[in-house]
């Protein structure tokens, strides 16, 4: 069968995500307002939601319609045929998100849309009470500028929980940001990666799961796999394809250090569980102690803010001494990601680009410096 299906990424990370529906064969398509939508079946629902590194949920899109009364929001969605997709035991969670819309209180729309699903799938079903007891089928509205979005969320809890990170650090990235963060980089496997600050490890561990070729949803759980036979059993195959491709002999120069013996511990851990712990070089070390003989590195990093990790001033003084070591390492590449606003001037150095990306809720700027490019290697003469 085909569906409609909406990925949604966050503010500012949606060409990292574009970009990964192209390398799954999914191209021509558009990102708008954090979302792609596109056609695809049940095997398109698996691979995206196995496959996708930088994206949030992939849904299922039920009907779109216009709505500036609630009237018009409960008729919108009594019509659409929730009794094709959703079994009547199912648990049927209402979530989503009104902007820029007539309808905007949240609360008043969900339960309003709720009302509308439900009777809807007791009249189709002839049943006088739906018991909620079943698998989940969490339906998501997408309101914005009066065009509301229906959809069913097919991964359940957001793709950035990869099934690896058990433990908080202080101020962790999501690994969906930290994936695109990479993305955005001239990161790749065979170049040597640091992160100076890498606290519970986030970036390195998601750098080393792109090394070695597991699938971002390899370890976890998703809601589509209860939908029964057209929903699970491509997820199984792709699975196997997946298992097949990982490549457990890859050895990346990646690298992760932090002033703090707790983070370092926090990091192997999370390391260990992502399975990659032999693939990363965890340490305790002063971001001011880096040097490499690595001639072409690349740094990607989250180093502290000054808003939640420390006082102003300290961050001043770090960010300072943080442009003096990139000054000893003139031909590496620096990406960094951070809410400071005077990171630049402290640093010592202009970005070739920035890119405006969101850390949970705080506005962050994302300092694009590549380095030069390293000496294309001679090609053997044709004889
Ligand atoms: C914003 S957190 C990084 C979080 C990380 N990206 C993650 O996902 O867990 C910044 C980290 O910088 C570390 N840090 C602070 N000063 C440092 C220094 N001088 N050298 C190295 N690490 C430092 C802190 O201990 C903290 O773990």
């Amino acid at each position: 069968m085909n569906y409609t299906i909406c990925v949604t990424s966050a503010f500012g990370v949606e060409a990292a995500t574009k970009r990964e529906l192209e390398r799954l064969g999914i191209t021509g398509v558009r990102a708008e307002n954090g979302k792609i939508v596109f056609q695809g079946t049940a095997a398109t629902v698996a691979a995206c939601n196995l496959y996708l590194r930088t994206a949030n949920k992939v849904f299922v899109v039920l009907g779109t319609f216009s709505a500036t009364s609630f009237d018009e929001l409960f008729g919108g969605v009594y019509a659409i045929p929730f009794e094709d997709f959703i079994p009547v035991s199912a648990s049927i969670p209402v979530t989503g998100k009104t902007a820029r819309s007539d309808l905007f209180a949240y609360s008043a729309c969900q339960s309003i849309i709720k009302k509308a699903i439900c009777k809807r799938l007791m009249e189709k079903r002839r049943v006088l009470t739906l018991p909620e007891t079943g698998a989940r089928y969490g339906v998501e509205f997408f309101f914005y500028r009066n065009e509301c979005m229906i959809c069913l969320n097919t991964s359940g809890d957001g793709l950035h929980r990869r099934g690896y990170r058990t433990l908080v650090g202080e101020a962790p990235l999501k690994e969906t940001l930290a994936a695109a963060l990479l993305d955005f980089s001239v990161w790749n496997p065979q170049k040597t990666l640091v992160d100076p600050f890498c606290g519970s490890g986030t970036i390195a561990i998601e750098a080393a799961r792109i090394a070695c070729n597991i699938p971002a949803g390899m370890d976890r759980e998703f809601d589509f796999t209860a939908w029964g036979e057209e929903f699970s059993s491509p997820l199984l195959q792709e699975k196997e394809r997946a298992a097949a491709a990982i490549n457990y002999s890859a050895t990346p120069d990646i690298q992760g250090y932090d002033i703090e013996d707790s983070q370092i511990l926090l990091a192997r851990a999370h390391a260990k569980a992502a399975g990659v712990a032999d693939k990363i070089h965890f340490q305790r070390r002063d971001m001011r102690a880096l040097s490499s003989h690595a001639k072409y590195g690349v740094v990607v990093t989250n180093p502290p803010y000054g808003k939640r990790l420390a006082e102003g001033a300290e961050v001043i003084s770090l960010m300072r001494d943080y442009g003096k070591v990139a000054q000893t390492l003139p031909t590496w590449s620096f990406y960094t990601i951070t809410s400071f606003l005077d990171f630049e001037r402290c640093f010592g150095k202009k970005a070739e680009k920035k890119r405006k990306l969101f850390n949970g809720n705080l506005e962050c700027c994302y300092y694009q410096m590549p380095g030069p490019r390293p000496p294309q290697k001679p090609r053997e003469e044709n004889r």
